[in-house]
């Protein structure tokens, strides 16, 4: 078994939080659901604003938040568990290594990415979630004909994502999702309340004629599982 759930030592409410107890091990995401139902699955999810409007209005979806933030994540947890929303859980940990170990191959339908940290200073542009290898893992993990929706504020990081799954022969751009008011994300009110441009593109994922699989490969230790809920950040 790959996963559990922590459930809060005082008050023993249960919480959406996934504990990684092997963290090679896929996760068992029927498992993880009351209902087995297609698998969605947000990057940086932050306080979780999206999602928790989302998995309100589509209960025949399961959603996944993937969020490094120990603060954040406890926010989401707070707000879905309050509402009762049995379909939402979440992983605290570095979305790359999610994607590329403990995902299910071909087995999530959506991966939304809003408002990506840019890293806007040069030499830490090689920070960014969007390279060669990250269009690796994501595209392993998305069911062909899967998409990813993304959007930022950061004009220049949006023309590199744009252009990096543009040259992907695995990518073919469709249109991009619509938010309502209530999915808009806490960084996208901000931004679009300053009237900044907003960037949004989707990408659906394609089959290939001979799929090549990922390469296990020795991530760096920031890139592991960190300690879960109960740890300080
Ligand atoms: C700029 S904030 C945007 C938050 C939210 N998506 C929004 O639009 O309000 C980026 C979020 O992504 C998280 N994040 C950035 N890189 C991440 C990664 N590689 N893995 C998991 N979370 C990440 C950060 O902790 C932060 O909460």
């Amino acid at each position: 078994m790959a996963a559990m759930f922590r459930h809060k030592g005082r008050d023993l409410m249960p919480s959406r939080v996934i504990d990684i107890v092997d963290p090679v091990i896929p996760l068992p995401i029927d498992e993880l659901y009351p209902q087995k139902m297609p698998l969605k699955v947000e990057i940086g999810s932050g306080n979780g604003r999206f999602m928790v409007s989302r998995a309100a209005t589509h209960p025949d979806v399961n959603y996944l938040a993937i969020e490094r933030m120990l603060g954040r994540v406890r926010k989401l947890d707070r707000r879905a568990t309050h509402l009762g929303l049995g379909n939402i859980r979440v992983l605290r940990l570095e979305a790359f290594y999610a994607l590329y170990y403990l995902l299910p191959h071909h087995g999530v339908k959506t991966v939304y990415v809003f408002f990506p940290d840019p890293w806007p200073k040069r030499r830490h542009n090689s920070r960014r979630l969007f390279s060669p290898l990250f269009l690796d893992a994501l595209w392993h993990c998305l069911e062909v004909g899967g998409c990813v929706q993304v959007a930022t504020d950061h004009l220049a990081y949006f023309a590199q994502i744009k252009n990096h799954l543009s040259a992907d022969e695995r990518f073919k751009e469709i249109p991009a999702m619509e938010r309502t008011t209530d999915e808009q994300t806490d960084f996208e009110m901000l931004f679009r309340g300053q009237g900044l441009p907003i960037g949004q593109c989707a990408f659906q994922s394609l089959p290939v004629k001979k799929e090549v699989p990922l390469v296990p490969m020795t991530l760096p230790p920031e890139m592991l599982p960190r300690a879960q809920v109960g740890s300080v950040d």
